[in-house]
């Protein structure tokens, strides 16, 4: 017997994965950056040496880019949690979050490691004819969470590159499999991306002026919090008239469950099991847009929180899942040849995946006492006492679990972008949303990485600016 015929087979990259010299590396790296991180502990002005070089770096990525930057915000590439340094050596307390994205903050140290491991990979990117056994681990997490509840349908689940892509994903399953039903239903005020064909969808005019429509979308009004009852009846009712008008023609309908950048618009479980049970009566496919809600509620899925499980045949989630993914049900498998891409996503985003799935779950993000819920009541708590400390400034606060929003002043544009841009100077990321009619701030706090003192900092900084515009 030869010496190997007693060890178990293992492939030479599970063999590097374990050499002691990555393991020693990890740590030496891990200590490194958490040593740099230090002074990033706290909102800082800029270093005024780097100011100019720092202004012309904007002005140099404008022009080559096309047009400006949202915020003057170009990073060092270096934070520590909420906070986040920029170019020109300031530190902000960051609360958007990328809209969303960095859920687990600035150079989370656990994300160091996943990093450090997909680095260690044979390629940067994965995609259609060649994947990584990673996928498989990141597929059979996701699907557990999307099965958390046993009335869940969701079977498949098919990784993709950005939330516009996976809504186009799943509006090609349900029109396919629907054909030749060709329309789709969607929420006024959804957004649904930016390509061609999501730009038809999202209900916002100024984002397809010039494009021509790629999708035939009808709407109905979301939940009104004013008026549940009225509003849900104004919904299904608008339902039944499309429904009527164009018999058998549409393949699905959009739900975005908590508007996003509708302005953090919440509606009732009942709201939603009326529309759902149309739908199903009519064969038209139920589809939840959570690109934004994944992670942000009670559960994993916003779904979820609502006890719709049963009604879902399709879920789009993307943005703090590092790697964005379109669920279907066994009935609505694509044909073959049906979806595809040349990345799928890279190494690190999956690795990052993987372990961002594995905290969804076993750990203590989720429930109603998890911090999710935790942190979140306790920014609302803040919000009210602001709105309560000082009449006609502030109201709400508006949303659930980790997206948060209030409305400043009297919601008009110019107030409402006179505060963010005032916080922003004073080292507060936020960022506008709604618009219907009145804007609000709204806020995605990376909420792993914070703890209640990040929260009370952050309460400060709104009280102290709302103070200074009349
Ligand atoms: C609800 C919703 N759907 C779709 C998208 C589009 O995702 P992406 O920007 O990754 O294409 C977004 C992004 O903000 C979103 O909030």
């Amino acid at each position: 017997m030869t010496d190997t015929a007693n060890k178990p087979a293992s492939t030479a990259a599970n063999k590097l994965m374990l050499d002691p010299r990555i393991t020693q590396a990890k740590a030496l790296l891990r200590e490194a950056m958490l040593e740099h991180m230090e002074p990033l502990n706290q909102v800082r002005p800029a270093i005024e040496e780097l100011k100019v070089p720092y202004q012309q770096a904007l002005e140099h990525t404008a022009a080559l880019r096309g047009g400006g930057l949202f915020f003057p915000y170009l990073g060092s590439g270096l934070g520590s949690g909420p906070f986040v340094e920029l170019g020109d050596g300031s530190v902000k307390l960051d609360f958007i979050t990328g809209i969303g994205v960095h859920f687990y903050g600035h150079n989370h140290p656990d994300l160091l490691d996943t990093s450090v491991d997909a680095a260690l990979q044979d390629t940067i990117m994965q995609g259609n004819l060649q994947q990584n056994l990673d996928t498989r681990t990141l597929l059979d997490l996701m699907i557990q969470l999307a099965k958390i509840n046993p009335e869940s349908k969701l079977q498949h689940c098919f990784l993709t590159s950005s939330g516009s892509m996976a809504n186009d994903n799943a509006f090609k399953l349900a029109l396919q499999h629907n054909h030749p039903a060709d329309r789709i239903i969607a929420f006024e005020h959804n957004f649904c991306g930016r390509t061609i064909a999501m730009a038809s969808v999202t209900d916002k005019a100024a984002y397809r002026v010039g494009i021509p429509t790629a999708l035939n979308v009808d709407y109905v009004p979301y939940f009104d919090e004013a008026d549940p009852e009225g509003s849900t009846k104004k919904a299904v009712d608008a339902l039944k008239r499309l429904i009527k008008r164009y018999p058998d023609r549409y393949a699905l309908m959009k739900f975005e469950i908590i508007q996003g950048e509708g302005g953090y618009n919440l509606a009732s479980r009942d709201f939603f099991v009326q529309l759902m049970s149309i739908c199903k009566e009519n064969n038209i496919a139920v589809m939840a847009d959570e690109i934004q809600s994944f992670g942000r509620t009670t559960m994993p899925f916003a779904f979820q929180h609502y006890k719709l499980d049963e009604y879902i045949d399709l879920v789009n989630i993307g943005k703090l899942s590092q790697v964005c993914a379109t669920f279907f049900t066994e009935e609505y498998k694509p044909k073959p040849g049906l979806i595809s891409q040349t990345f799928t996503s890279s190494g690190t985003q999956i690795r990052a995946g993987i372990r961002i799935a594995d905290e969804f779950l076993n750990g203590n993000l989720f429930g109603d006492n998890g911090k999710i819920m935790k942190l979140s009541n306790l920014m609302r708590e803040k919000l009210q006492a602001i709105a309560e400390k000082h009449p006609g400034k502030i109201s709400g606060p508006y949303g659930l679990g980790g997206m948060i929003a209030f409305t400043p002043f009297d919601g008009s544009l110019e107030k409402v972008k006179k505060l963010m841009m005032d916080l922003y100077d004073d080292g507060f990321l936020c960022f506008i949303a709604g618009g219907n009619p009145v804007f609000r701030l709204r806020m995605l706090p990376p909420i792993p990485a914070i703890d209640e003192s990040h929260i009370e900092l952050a309460a400060e900084m709104i009280e102290k600016a709302i103070t200074r515009i009349d």
